[in-house]
């Protein structure tokens, strides 16, 4: 199936494997943990939001979430990036977190392959009054990406030609699925590599990543570490075909949300030698970290010039985090997993401090409209 653009204002209906379950009768059994814990999952969990059951063990906290957004707003990989692509849009933890980081991003595209997750994710994205300052998307996130590659580089009127000489049986069957195409291609051929900026929380392969001391990300599946990379990076053929971007920017930055306990080298290792520095960051609730995102920088092989920018901003934002968290909750900063201490020297490892503590300062004059409403009518 082709990726397929929802037009603006198009919704998915909830269908039968959408959920909202009130009584912990009505749960499965292997969901009942998450479910209790459904109000640090989604705040406003009692305003209808609904999830797949596979959703609840892969949907983002809130305060994680939001965390997330905060920190990638600011971010250096996030310099002067407008427009924001979170590629597994899930029920819609993190892309309404996003959302809700109101202003930062002049576009948020939101990929979803499972078409009941999508529904729930554009429910809920209403539930926090979100809904239309996401673009959704319907679709495979690789095949999305390959198209992104393909407009960017200037080959989609090419492409058009090309389907249009198919041929008759197969032109009218691909008839409504070209139309779909051709909006995806339009939005994406709208976009400007420089101003793109990939945010991925992939499927971790279900619960078995726990067991393991260090988790090997070429093992995660269904995709793993490398595919996640190549998929933000833009194919060499493109490059030979269009040797003006060779010195141009054709890597994506990236924030990848990963197992907490991956092996930290296999990350470093996506990047060349002498590039600027990635950083990882555990995202802890209640003293335990939930997960890392490693912010790796795109056009990894820039110019002297540009890397030497980027350190400086990095420096900068780093010293403003320090100085944050002297100031906030320095004791209750996490201890650092055994591989991180012994980090290799292309990465750093930073701790966010304890989220749940930290959600209170988290600017977002919505979220604090809404708090206030559902004080008033618990206290009615
Ligand atoms: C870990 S969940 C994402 C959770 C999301 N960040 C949230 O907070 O709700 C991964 C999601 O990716 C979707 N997915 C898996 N493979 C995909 C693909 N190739 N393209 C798009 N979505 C995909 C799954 O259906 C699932 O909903």
């Amino acid at each position: 199936m082709s990726p397929k653009l929802l037009k603006k204002g198009e919704k998915f209906p909830l269908d039968e494997n959408c959920h909202h379950y009130t009584k912990l009768g009505e749960v499965p059994w292997d969901i009942q943990k998450y479910w209790h814990q459904r109000f640090s999952i989604f705040e406003f969990y009692n305003y209808d939001i609904h999830l797949t059951d596979s959703a609840w063990f892969g949907v983002t906290p809130e305060p994680v979430a939001t965390r997330i957004a905060r920190d990638l707003s600011t971010h250096p990989i996030a310099d002067g990036k407008r427009v924001l692509i979170d590629l597994f849009g899930g029920a819609g933890g993190n892309v309404i977190a996003f959302a809700l980081s109101s202003g930062r991003w002049d576009r948020i595209i939101a990929i979803e392959k499972d078409r009941s997750t999508l529904a729930c994710a554009q429910h809920n994205a209403e539930v926090y009054d979100v809904l239309d300052k996401i673009t959704w998307v319907h679709g495979d996130c690789f095949e999305v990406m390959k198209r992104f590659w393909k407009t960017t580089r200037g080959t989609k009127g090419m492409e058009m030609k090309g389907r249009g000489r198919e041929g008759g049986e197969a032109a009218n069957k691909g008839q409504e699925q070209e139309d779909d195409n051709e909006e995806l291609d339009g939005l994406l051929a709208g976009l400007k590599l420089e101003e793109c900026l990939v945010f991925a929380s992939p499927p971790w392969g279900g619960v078995s990543y726990r067991d393991q001391e260090v988790f090997d990300l070429s093992k995660m599946e269904p995709y793993n570490l490398e595919q996640l990379y190549k998929a933000c990076t833009m194919p060499q053929e493109a490059k030979e075909e269009h040797p003006s971007t060779q010195k141009q920017k054709h890597i994506l930055p990236q924030a990848l949300f990963l197992p907490r306990q991956s092996d930290l080298n296999q990350i470093a290792a996506l990047v060349p030698e002498g590039a600027p520095k990635i950083d990882v960051v555990q995202y802890c609730q209640k003293g335990a970290s939930k997960a890392l995102v490693a912010y790796l920088p795109g056009n990894i092989d820039a110019g002297k010039e540009d890397k030497k920018q980027y350190e400086e901003k990095r420096g900068q934002k780093k010293r403003k985090q320090d100085d944050d968290q002297e100031q906030t909750i320095p004791e209750l900063l996490p201890e650092a997993p055994k591989e991180a201490s012994e980090a290799h020297d292309a990465y750093d490892t930073s701790y966010a401090q304890d989220i749940e503590v930290d959600t209170s300062k988290v600017d977002n004059a919505e979220k604090r409209k809404r708090k206030r409403r559902r004080r008033s009518s618990h206290n009615n």
